[in-house]
């Protein structure tokens, strides 16, 4: 047997930035658990170079890939296959690299709907939802959560325009519509999941003070050594909840491994793992 024959199946996470992703220590803890033999690396791309470091990858005998910001556009044009998710989410976050070609999916959304929903038992099924957001963060996860049938489910942008296109482009799926922050006043959500990128100034969007309704949920998509802006802003509105992103972060990278493995691994004991280091209490 030649020692390529003896090497464990290769994966990797490229992005740009790279060297703060918890996936490679996330894999390692579900490869270890699960008892499969992989090795599982973080890979810095510049930008424009995706689809050539994926191809470079991909010839070396890597068998999949998680992606990140900024590449998840291009990995959706780099896929052959697309599942129907990944197909509307318009996005790709994971590749499953296959002897018939290179197959496309996005895990973010059932990633934050199973951290919702079954971690949380926090069912979506009839709650008012806003979004908040539409770039491509709120686009990854917008199929997943009208799935869940919300009543209804409203996205607000600080480009209003930007969120009306983004409803318009999913109203088949669900009770969905778009606006500016400004037409939330006198509007109340049962959850509010943020999707923009304000907090990386730690930053909140301009909510009213009300928007939140009484046992209302926030949820933000990011996650941070100390609590996010978006997390303080849900604690200090009297949120019951006010979850981070490492459940879904964790939940994402599970359904990952489980395209490419065929097995589910266990989240919870992951999700402590990460938390221990991850997030002040
Ligand atoms: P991502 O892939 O993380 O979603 P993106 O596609 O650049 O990144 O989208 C960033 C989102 O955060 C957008 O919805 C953006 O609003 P605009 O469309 O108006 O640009 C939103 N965003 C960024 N900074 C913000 C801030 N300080 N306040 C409110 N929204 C902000």
């Amino acid at each position: 047997m030649s020692l390529t024959e003896l090497k464990p199946d290769q994966y990797a996470v490229m992005g740009h930035p790279i060297a703060h992703s918890q996936s490679p220590r996330i894999h390692a803890l579900f490869a270890a658990q699960t008892h499969q033999s992989l090795e599982y690396q973080a890979i810095l791309v510049e930008p424009g170079g995706f689809a050539a470091a994926a191809q470079t990858f991909r010839a070396s005998g890597g068998k999949g890939l998680n992606v990140t910001i900024p590449f998840k556009q291009d990995a959706w044009v780099y896929a052959d296959l697309l599942s129907a998710r990944a197909e509307r989410a318009g996005a790709v976050n994971t590749l499953i690299f296959e002897t018939g070609g290179i197959r496309g999916d996005n895990t973010d959304g059932v990633g934050l709907v199973r951290d919702l929903t079954v971690n949380h038992r926090y069912p979506l099924a009839e709650k008012r939802i806003l979004l908040l957001g539409a770039g491509g963060a709120a686009r990854g996860v917008l199929p997943s959560l009208l799935a869940e049938r919300p009543a209804q489910l409203v996205i607000a942008n600080r480009t209003a325009e930007k969120a009306l296109g983004l409803a318009l482009r999913f109203n088949d799926l669900g009770r969905v519509s778009g606006c500016g922050f400004a037409e939330l006043a006198e509007r109340q959500f049962d959850l509010i999941i943020n999707a923009t990128s304000a907090g990386l100034g730690d930053a909140v969007p301009p909510l009213p003070d009300a928007v939140l309704a009484v046992e209302g949920w926030c949820y933000d998509l990011m996650y941070g050594r100390e609590p996010t802006a978006f997390v303080r802003w849900g604690r200090e509105h009297g949120a019951v909840q006010s979850l981070d992103g490492v459940g879904m972060l964790v939940e994402q990278a599970a359904e990952s491994f489980r395209l490419w493995r065929g097995v589910s691994p266990e989240t919870k004991p992951v999700i402590a793992v990460l938390r221990e280091g991850c997030v002040t209490p």
